[in-house]
């Protein structure tokens, strides 16, 4: 065992020996760093005012990706190079592009979310390629995670787009080799365990070591990305001991192409499960495109969207429409259901105490005819209030196959079977919607929130069937909000 987390803050290693399990990356830095730099707003994800750069080296390079302090654990950097404002001034104390982008075009009033904004900008410009899905601009992606009060984003935007137009190496891009080096030098095969006031830290290194810690402690909180974990903290106050954090098990975060479909471990971030599903279908792109921000995504699992069992998470929804199979693992061998039939029950599913989650295969949707429709209050950084997915083959112009799944309208993630026993051997006109929507009412009976009321939910749930037939018919318009926003970025 190996009783230190280990990382380099800036260029600096840093060893931690003792800290609590949940210590957040932003409280480290504001407090004993006094690294100020790093704003606190909301504490939960939303505002991006906590944001930071973590560095990882992946294929043989250095990956950037901002990601929330706030709902970071300090735990979660071993091995990583930290990167917050204060590391982007040369050390002839000159500014950094972004930052003098941000000057130029008066990005900034009262300042406060300013260094938010620079670090999302700085990731964006170490990789635009990688925080864009196919339908959207790299500039809004990297921002929808940060908000300002004061400037309006318009200065902002076009600091962007000044950085992006004249990208220049900088002396991240001098260093590379030099940081590369010293990041593999941190890795090895130890379990970190790390203690605190609070309780104990684990960070295993390989599936075998990770199964042995679950076994001896069961009600250990499992630790992936920590957007939802870290929140039971920040908001609700708890306190958490053990926690065994997947960040390091090797072989955790891979994808892979198999006969059966695309296989893709549970640790694997939203952002880049996202960018292979949407060489499936688009609709999957744009879906985790719309999952959170790219700090939510950078950090965020699939796995840990799945193994919440929330009943308006995203992803289940979608591949329980194109028949997903769910991988588990425990010291006893691995296990593989059929996704849908691990939602029991609110808060229940069928997972053993001494189970993981350890990967998800997606199926082509060779036949299908598949759309997947987001509803939330805002476009991005929000969570859905009813999510459908569709997944039709068509025998000529009639439904041979149907497999349609929800969120937001049952206490889990779950098929409209009656719904879509009504649409077999019919062709998707008005007499089939009207039976299916009818047929909806026996399958859902959802709950009123915050989100939307019950019969806002049942309204749009059967709505989406009327999107679907209006977009699979030929000669269709573009429905797509993505596509209006590209038209008017053009
Ligand atoms: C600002 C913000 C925006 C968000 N927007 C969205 C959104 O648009 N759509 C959406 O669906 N969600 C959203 N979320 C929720 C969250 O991002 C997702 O649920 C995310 O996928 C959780 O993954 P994680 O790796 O961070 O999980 P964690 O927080 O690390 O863990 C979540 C739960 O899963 C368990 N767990 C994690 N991995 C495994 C595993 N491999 N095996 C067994 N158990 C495991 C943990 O013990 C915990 O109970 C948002 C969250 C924030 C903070
Ligand atoms: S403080 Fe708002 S996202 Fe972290
Ligand atoms: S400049 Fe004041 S909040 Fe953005």
């Amino acid at each position: 065992m190996r009783h230190e987390i280990r990382f380099l803050l800036g260029h600096e290693p840093r060893t931690i020996t003792g800290c609590d399990p949940t210590a957040t990356v932003l409280d480290w830095l504001r407090g004993p760093e006094r690294l100020i730099g790093t704003k606190e707003g909301c504490n939960e994800g939303d505002c991006g005012a906590c944001t930071v750069v973590v560095v990882r080296p992946e294929e043989g390079r250095l990956r950037y990706r901002s990601v929330d302090a706030c709902i970071t654990f300090l735990g979660q950097l071993d091995g990583c190079q930290l990167l917050t404002v204060e590391h982007l001034r040369g050390t002839d104390g000159a500014l950094h592009p972004v930052q003098q982008a941000m000057v130029d075009e008066h990005g900034s009033q009262c300042g406060f979310c300013t260094p938010g904004f620079v670090m999302s900008l700085f990731a964006m410009t170490k990789d635009p390629a990688s925080s864009s899905f196919p339908t959207t601009s790299p500039i809004d992606d990297a921002l929808a995670g940060n908000l300002c009060r004061c400037t309006g984003y318009a200065p902002i935007v076009r600091a962007a787009e000044k950085v992006l137009a004249a990208p220049s190496p900088d002396r991240f891009d001098a260093s590379e080799s030099e940081t590369l080096a010293a990041l593999l030098a941190l890795r090895d095969d130890e379990t970190v365990a790390v203690t605190g006031s609070e309780g104990r830290f684990f960070a295993p290194a390989t599936v075998d070591a990770l199964l042995d810690l679950r076994a001896e402690y069961p009600d250990a909180t499992i630790v992936a990305g920590a957007t939802d974990v870290a929140l039971w903290v920040t908001k609700g106050l708890r306190i958490l001991d053990p926690v065994i954090w997947l960040g390091r098990v090797r072989g955790l975060a891979t994808i892979a192409r198999t006969p059966e479909g695309l296989r893709i471990g549970a640790g694997v971030t939203l952002a880049d499960a996202g960018a292979a599903l949407a060489e499936l279908h688009p609709d999957l792109g744009e879906l985790f495109r719309r999952h959170g921000a790219a700090q939510t995504r950078n950090a965020g699992t699939l796995g840990g969207n799945i193994a919440n069992g929330s009943p308006i998470g995203d992803a289940a929804p979608a591949l329980i429409a194109m028949g997903a199979t769910l991988h588990l693992r425990s010291r006893a061998g691995r296990r593989d259901i059929s996704l849908e039939d691990f939602f029991v029950a609110y808060g229940r599913q069928d997972r053993a105490a001494d189970e993981i989650v350890e990967a998800v295969t997606v199926p082509e949707p060779a036949e299908q005819a598949l759309r997947i429709y987001k509803v939330s209050k805002r476009f991005d950084e929000d969570i859905s209030a009813v999510l459908g997915a569709f997944a039709l083959t068509f025998d000529g112009d009639r439904i041979a196959s149907a497999r349609i799944a929800y969120g937001g309208m049952a206490a889990t993630p779950k098929r409209a079977l009656a719904a879509e026993a009504a649409l077999i051997g019919r062709t998707l006109d008005g007499a089939a919607i009207a039976a299916f929507k009818t047929a909806l009412v026996q399958d859902f009976t959802p709950l009123s929130d915050m989100r939307a009321s019950a019969s806002y939910r049942l309204k749009v749930a059967g709505n989406l069937i009327e999107r679907l037939a209006f977009e699979l018919a030929p000669q269709a318009h573009e429905t797509r909000l993505a596509q209006v926003g590209n038209l008017i970025h053009a």
